[in-house]
């Protein structure tokens, strides 16, 4: 499965007051399996001691040129790593950078550089705006050193709380997460998926009864997003059509809300022309009331009957309307016999990859976390054990993957 374990990261830090948000990056990284070697300025060091990294990584921290047993390490530490990242970046270090400065080890580290460079600057609003930092910025980002993957990333700042009483302006670190995510999605772009444009439905959609009630099902959205951010991960352009929920957007996907299976319909029709994938894991409500009552229904002595109509079938309808060599990947929850009916799906429905699931499986089902499937295409089936969403996810996107390579 594709992840990080094992990947080599630099992680600089220097002398900010998000120099703590520093320690989740070097936790979290450290947690999906990466060798994390933390690189401090001296102004860094004033703000937390070197100590506290060594234990979120167990590894040695550098904070001097000038440490014994470490001659020339700046240059291979520079040289190696799959990944560095400085987080936050002052003012003064994208500076110092910028004019090519070698005057510590992390500044020594960059110039030998020869891996892709994460920078998430860091300062007050104002020190930010500044022309001098915006020319010094720009000028980063267009350097590039040897192979072209070698460029360097600007992520943020954003905008939001300064330190204590400085205003609210651009120049807030991004957060530890977002900075993750970027990480990973540097570290596993690559073919096939770099270029490609997946589009990916999730969640549950409503049908109006009257301006207050809704028809809907228990569909949490889990699925969908998980695979929408396995795909971004692995360097994809990611469009998510999500109906409603209150799960967090993963972090550089598009997202598109809709609200009833009309509404899915009409944004799948719209995107569908330019996507080289698409995942339908979306739980669309297959009946909508046939009629809305514009306004609040009264509760009555008696019992209420409910005539329902069907809605447009989303995923049959894309036949005909896929781009050339599009993967389409469906999904199929059903409680019986949930792989034979997986089968004849793929074959109505013109699809490449099934992935079914037995809703009545204990852990499995559309608002648990955990996932029992299947994956159902031409090549057979492959049965997972029970597994979290994001796995399944994997393991979904790796399928995709295969099929990706296979049209060239
Ligand atoms: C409390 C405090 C907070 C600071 N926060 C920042 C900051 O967020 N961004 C920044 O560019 N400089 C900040 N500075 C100034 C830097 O620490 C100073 O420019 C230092 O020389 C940076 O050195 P370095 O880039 O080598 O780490 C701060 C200074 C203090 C005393």
């Amino acid at each position: 499965m594709t992840g990080i374990a094992g990947r080599h990261v630099v992680l600089g830090v220097t002398g900010g007051i998000a120099c703590y948000k520093a320690c989740t990056v070097a936790r979290r990284l450290t947690e999906a399996g990466a060798l994390v070697d933390v690189v401090m300025t001296a102004s860094a060091a004033e703000f937390i001691r070197p100590v506290t990294f060594e234990a979120l990584t167990g590894r040695p921290v550098v904070a001097s040129l000038w440490e014994p047993g470490r001659a020339l390490d700046h240059v291979r530490l520079g040289r190696d790593p799959d990944l560095i990242i400085v987080a936050p970046a002052t003012a003064r270090l994208i500076a110092r950078a910028a004019q090519g400065l070698a005057d510590d080890f992390l500044t020594s580290l960059l110039l030998a550089r020869r891996s892709p460079l994460l920078l998430c600057p860091a300062m007050n609003d104002q020190m930010y705006a500044h022309p001098e930092t915006q020319a010094n910025l720009k000028k980063l980002k267009s350097s590039r050193v040897e192979e072209s993957k070698s460029g360097v990333t600007v992520l943020g700042p954003a905008t939001g709380p300064l330190a204590h009483g400085e205003g609210e302006g651009p120049g807030r670190m991004v957060e530890p997460e977002e900075i993750v995510a970027h990480a990973e999605r540097l570290l596993l772009a690559g073919p096939p998926f770099a270029g490609k444009r997946v589009l990916v439905t999730a969640g549950p959609t409503r049908e109006a009864l009257d301006p207050v009630r809704v028809v809907t099902n228990r569909s949490s959205g889990r699925m969908g997003y998980a695979v929408a951010r396995a795909a971004w991960r692995r360097g994809a352009e990611v469009t998510l059509i999500s109906g409603p929920g209150s799960l967090e957007p993963p972090f550089g996907v598009e997202v598109i809300r809709v609200e009833s299976t009309g509404d899915l319909n009409a944004a799948v029709g719209k995107a569908l022309p330019k996507a080289d994938v698409l995942v339908m894991a979306a739980a669309p409500a297959d009946y909508r009331p046939e009629t809305t009552s514009a306004t609040k229904m009264k509760r009555g002595a008696g019992g209420l009957r409910l005539d329902l109509e069907p809605t447009a079938d989303v995923l049959g309808g894309t036949v005909g309307k896929r781009k050339r060599g599009a993967v389409i990947v469906g999904f199929a929850l059903e409680s019986g016999d949930p792989v034979g009916l997986a089968r004849e799906k793929l074959a109505a429905k013109e699809l490449d990859l099934v992935v079914a699931n037995d809703a009545t499986e204990p852990g499995s089902g559309p608002d648990a976390p955990t996932n029992r499937v299947a994956l159902v295409s031409k090549d057979g089936v492959e049965r997972l054990p029970l597994m979290s969403k994001d796995d399944v996810a994997e393991h979904v996107v790796d399928h995709v993957g295969v099929l990706l390579s296979r049209r060239g």
